[in-house]
């Protein structure tokens, strides 16, 4: 069942739902922000976007959530939320992207949620993805997954039109990534570590001139690796991943969401594979949003949602009163 109505009105309905639903999430782990307790900002973000969720009119299921349902007691993968009316959509959150970031009151948390119609979001596990993403403008296929990180960054200086001094890629600050930043610099490009945050690592690709950053590579969990597809399906850009189970148990789980293949390429359209709306929340102040600012009894958001269909991107600041009453966690 598509997502809207002869006039696409339901659609445009959703974006604003989707807004409120990540906004609130935004508020509530706000009032976390440097209080160095993680479990905290995380269940106030979860709470508050479940209950906003079960104000919209969809029959959702969360097929990428908090884990699977014996391991987490909301937004679980299949728990069914919203008002039971309404469209059947699947639903992908992480209501806290960079909750470690959020608990140090660093840059760049998020709060985060893509909705799409039923099937068309990858049912990820919570695992590692191996990820590379880049943004729009590119002929398909200019970076490769599997291909030398080295030939990556020539051709897309090569297709960018710079030299590869130009180049600077996005990578999450870990040991893991020893080797892949040594190869990235040893090809004469830039490294941007991140401590956290992924999605928005991913979303900076899409804006070089802004942001500074032209690739985004390296591992990441699974499904913020959908999230970002998700994303980038809306503004444009090229993203590939591959799962990276660390044992049998981890294979099998990716088996039970309907994975087979584990050794398969993801591309884009195999993770984000119909018509999706995007929302995103600033939590902390960051290069993609502002975060959260409170004023007494007022909260001011900063919210970037988007629509894949049209590829309309919104920016919305919203201010809320008497949020100390409506968004507690
Ligand atoms: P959390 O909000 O769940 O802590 O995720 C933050 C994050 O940095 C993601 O953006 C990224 O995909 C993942 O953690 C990387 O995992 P790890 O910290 O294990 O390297």
């Amino acid at each position: 069942m598509a997502l809207e109505t002869h006039n696409g009105g339901l659609e445009r309905v959703l974006v604003l739902e989707v807004a409120r639903v990540t906004e609130a999430a935004a508020i509530a782990a706000a009032r976390f922000r440097g209080r160095g307790n993680e479990k905290a900002a995380d269940k106030a973000a979860v709470d508050a976007m479940r209950r906003e969720l079960a104000l919209c009119d969809i029959r959702g299921t969360v097929v990428i959530g908090e884990g699977e349902m014996d391991e987490a007691p909301m937004l679980y993968i299949g728990e069914k939320v919203g008002s039971g009316n309404g469209p059947e959509v699947d639903i992908a959150v992480d209501p806290l992207e960079g909750t470690t970031i959020c608990a140090k009151s660093m840059p760049n948390s998020l709060a985060v949620l893509a909705i799409s119609e039923r099937g068309g979001l990858l049912h990820a596990p919570d695992m590692y993805m191996n990820k590379i993403a880049i943004g729009p403008g590119y002929p398909d296929g200019v970076v490769d997954l599997d291909a030398p990180h080295i030939e990556n960054i020539q051709n897309l200086a090569k297709a960018k039109g710079v030299p590869v001094s130009e180049i600077t890629a996005c990578i999450l600050d870990r040991p893991r990534h020893a080797e892949l930043i040594k190869a990235v610099r040893a090809a004469g490009a830039g490294v941007q570590l991140i401590p956290d945050g992924d999605i928005a690592g991913v979303i900076w690709t899409t804006d070089p001139r802004e942001t500074g950053i032209d690739i985004y590579m390296g591992s990441g969990g699974a499904p913020e690796g959908v999230l970002a597809a998700a994303a980038l399906r809306c503004i444009g850009g090229q993203i590939q991943g591959r799962l990276m189970p660390s044992n049998a148990e981890e294979t099998a789980r990716a088996a039970k969401m309907g994975i087979t293949d584990i050794n398969r390429k993801f591309l884009l359209e195999d993770m984000a594979s119909s018509d999706v709306i995007f929302s995103a929340t600033g939590i902390t102040d960051g290069s993609l949003l502002d975060g959260v600012q409170f004023n007494g009894d007022f909260a001011e958001t900063e919210t970037v949602v988007m629509r894949s269909k049209t590829g309309t991107v919104r920016r919305i600041k919203t201010s809320f009163r008497n949020v100390g009453t409506r968004y507690i966690g």
